[in-house]
Order: C-alpha cells, then sequence, then structure tokens
C-alpha cells in the first residue's frame, strides 16, 4: 500500500536546486535537475547530516560534511566514506505540485 502525500509546489524548488521538506518527521529533499524532480532520504547515510547543505554537481549531489557524492538518479554513493545508497521515492508532478508516492507506516531511509 501506497500513499500519495503532496508536500510543495514545483515553483518552490527552481531548476538547479533544491528544497528540505518533512513528512512524519523524516526529512525528504527533493531537488530540481532541469526540470526532472527528485525525492531522496534529507539525511547522508554515512552520518547525520542534512543534504540540503550539500552541492548539487550535475547528476550528482556532494554532502558537504566528507564530500561523498550520491547520484541523483539511483542514489548510489559514489566516493567514500558514504557506502550506503540514499533511499529514494517515486515523485510526480501534477497541476504544479510535488506528489511522493511513500509506503504507508515509516518511511524508509538508509543509515
Ligand atoms: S556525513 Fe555525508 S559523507 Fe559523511
Amino acid at each position: 500500500m501506497t500513499r500519495r502525500v503532496d508536500v510543495a509546489g514545483l515553483d518552490e524548488v527552481a531548476p538547479g536546486t533544491m528544497k528540505m521538506v518533512q513528512v512524519d518527521a523524516t526529512g525528504i529533499l527533493l531537488v530540481n535537475l532541469a526540470g526532472r524532480v527528485r525525492a531522496m532520504q534529507g539525511i547522508c547515510s554515512h552520518e547525520y547530516f542534512e543534504l540540503d547543505m550539500g552541492f548539487l554537481t550535475g547528476d550528482s549531489l556532494t554532502c558537504a560534511l566528507h564530500l561523498s557524492r550520491f547520484d541523483l538518479d539511483t542514489g548510489e554513493a559514489l566516493d567514500p566514506p558514504a557506502e550506503l545508497p540514499l533511499a529514494m521515492y517515486p515523485v510526480v508532478v501534477e497541476g504544479g505540485r510535488i506528489i511522493l508516492e511513500l509506503p504507508e507506516g515509516p518511511i524508509p531511509v538508509n543509515e
């Protein structure tokens, strides 16, 4: 079972930017890659650090604490010290709104 959660307007996440939202007290990072919106866990899979403090570089996100990069299509950790991928969440844009398709119950996060 999944649930649809409206988390933001598309106009709140301009191309090339990111925005942290909270769902059930879980941080979820929205990234707009030239119009392609991605959603992933907002806390690094290496240690507790908020990823909206990081940097977007091409199709990857660099964590600002230890500089691991993550693939924004798959969540894969591209550099150490992070080893676990970021959990990615299905996202659709409808009527200018960003909607996540999340499982019922706890939101999966890799840590
Ligand atoms: S906390 Fe992100 S790479 Fe260490």
